[in-house]
């Protein structure tokens, strides 16, 4: 097994054992691609949602809120282009039964020419040592020059049929290509057709041809049909901002890799209403904004990257990913797009209404253009997990596994410990428990040996453990020890809640 294939195992256990993820309905043997937060998960994700809440909407003054309903009138996504376009095209094998993604596939194909590169180059590499030219030798080696061709010409071939629509001659190129169920080995493959990724349910209070309701897909739609509501009410000026965190549904066919692609997620997303012409430019800033708040949690640049898109959705005039590099790869973690007027000039078609803003500096209506940033709450989780998940040899030879994670974030911010759990320890610990408790995420634990108490929270990330011992007794000072460092300090109690709130802050 792939070193990192096995480290994302241990991440997935380790979610389940300390209770963070639970696979959902396990007891009747879970539910694929939906999971559940356990009692350090939904402290987690709730420190999340909160640090990019605070961050958008506290942050900023031109930037406001918004909660709309899960529930939405059906023409809402036949405006958005989701009735018509939200689909994947899928293809499935009559022997294993198994369905599967037809772009999938083909890419899974050009990822395996593409390693064939690679191979390649790592050969001549060490082959010829220092005086090796990757450039010179990727733009001449003839094995090379080959898979490069089929990967151009695939491509090629691929992108023309998905924009013609031509579901016939993607399955003529999975036939050509001699591509086989991983499972069967056959190449006894169905016709390619659209599935659209929604999921449908009905309502009865609706006329009898408009009761099929969607679960929404993205939370932005409920943002572009609030926009005059908002604008009016807050009497907002351009350019300014609406967010707002929920849940979003996706029948995702190939949903594999734990909590990164989810039937049931949620997402954060901000949309920001500009002058037109102007877009590329907050377009630019939003990107920065946005990569900054990734490093603010202390995380290093290295395991961030933008991705940008070569290819753009009809809506948009630019976008970007922000990728982050999980075990299993880097992966996009948040999307930034330029989405033009598409989604406030769609709804005006549709709804009738007009949706505008009068520029007083301008003295113009037009309909305002939109940068929006979107990001998985669930995906930002699993990044935290898979960034702070750390095995440790320590100098007595033993082992540890500890939860590096940003302090800001972490489920518990202290741990409060009596050493042992009698003369008079845990009635001290209790009174310190519940000074710090209003301010802090703190716990109480006396059960097991200290040092099984300062494991248990160093795998779930609490950065302190406020241990009290004897000497408490006599002096009023407590040691706190450090989650990364494992130093222990002497200090008085009343410091505590300062030194507590000083590592918690957040950038
Ligand atoms: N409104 C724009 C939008 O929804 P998207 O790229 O489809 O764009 C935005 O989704 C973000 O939502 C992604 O970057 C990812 O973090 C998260 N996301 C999308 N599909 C997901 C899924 N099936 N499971 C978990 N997170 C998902």
């Amino acid at each position: 097994m792939a070193q990192n294939e096995e480290i994302f195992k241990k991440i997935i256990s380790h979610a389940k054992e300390y209770g963070f993820v639970f696979p959902s309905s396990e007891i009747y043997d879970g539910l694929s691609a939906v999971y559940d937060y356990g009692q350090n998960g939904v402290e987690l994700k709730n420190n999340i949602r909160q640090y990019w809440w605070k961050s958008m909407v506290q942050h900023h003054e031109n930037i406001v809120g918004l909660d709309s309903a899960i529930f939405m009138h059906p023409t809402i996504w036949k405006a958005s282009g989701h009735v018509d376009a939200f689909s994947d095209p899928l293809i499935d094998n009559r022997d294993s039964k198994k369905r599967y993604r037809a772009d999938v596939l083909i890419e899974d194909q050009l990822a395996k020419w593409q390693d064939k590169i690679d191979k390649e180059v790592e050969k001549a590499a060490k082959r010829f040592g220092d005086t090796f030219d990757k450039d010179q030798f990727v733009a001449t080696n003839a094995r090379v020059l080959e898979y490069k061709e089929k990967i151009d010409t695939a491509s090629r071939r691929f992108y023309g049929a998905m924009e013609r629509n031509d579901l016939a001659d993607v399955k003529k190129l999975i036939e050509e290509l001699e591509i086989v169920c991983p499972v069967s080995g056959s190449r006894n493959w169905t016709d390619v057709r659209q599935f659209n990724l929604m999921f449908s349910t009905s309502m009865g209070s609706v006329s009898e041809d408009a009761n099929v309701i969607y679960l929404r897909p993205e939370t932005a739609q409920g943002i572009f049909v609030n926009y005059l509501n908002v604008q009016k009410t807050g009497r907002m000026k351009i350019p300014f901002g609406i967010a707002q965190t929920g849940k979003a549904f996706r029948n995702e066919i190939v949903a594999r890799q734990f909590i990164f692609r989810m039937r049931e997620f949620e997402q954060m997303e901000m949309q920001f209403f500009v002058r037109p012409g102007t877009e590329l430019e907050w377009f630019e800033k939003w990107k920065e904004t946005r990569l900054n708040w990734h490093l603010s949690l202390g995380i290093p640049a290295s395991k961030y990257r933008f991705h940008k898109h070569e290819k753009l959705a009809h809506y948009a005039n630019a976008a970007a990913d922000i990728e982050f590099e999980f075990p299993i790869g880097f992966k996009e973690l948040e999307g930034i797009h330029s989405r033009t007027d598409f989604d406030l000039k769609a709804h005006q078609e549709y709804s009738g209404k007009k949706i505008q803003y009068f520029d007083p500096e301008l003295n113009e209506n037009y309909v305002p253009y939109v940068i929006e940033t979107s990001i998985g709450l669930d995906r930002t989780f699993l990044a935290m997990l898979s960034f702070a998940y750390t095995e440790e040899k320590l100098e007595d030879g033993s082992e540890r596994v500890v939860l590096r994670l940003p302090a800001v974030l972490a489920p518990f911010k202290c741990a409060i410990l009596p050493l042992v759990a009698k003369d008079g320890l845990p009635e001290k610990a209790r009174e310190i428990m519940d000074v710090l408790k209003y301010d802090f995420m703190c716990q109480y634990e006396e059960k097991d040996s200290i040092g099984k108490r300062y494991r248990r929270h160093d795998a779930i990330g609490t950065p302190y453990c406020i241990t009290v011992d004897h000497q408490t007794l006599e002096d009023n000072t407590v040691t706190i020890r450090d989650r990364d460092t494992m130093k222990q300090d002497r200090i008085p109690i009343e410091k505590i809640a300062e030194l507590v709130r000083i590592k918690v802050k957040g950038n």
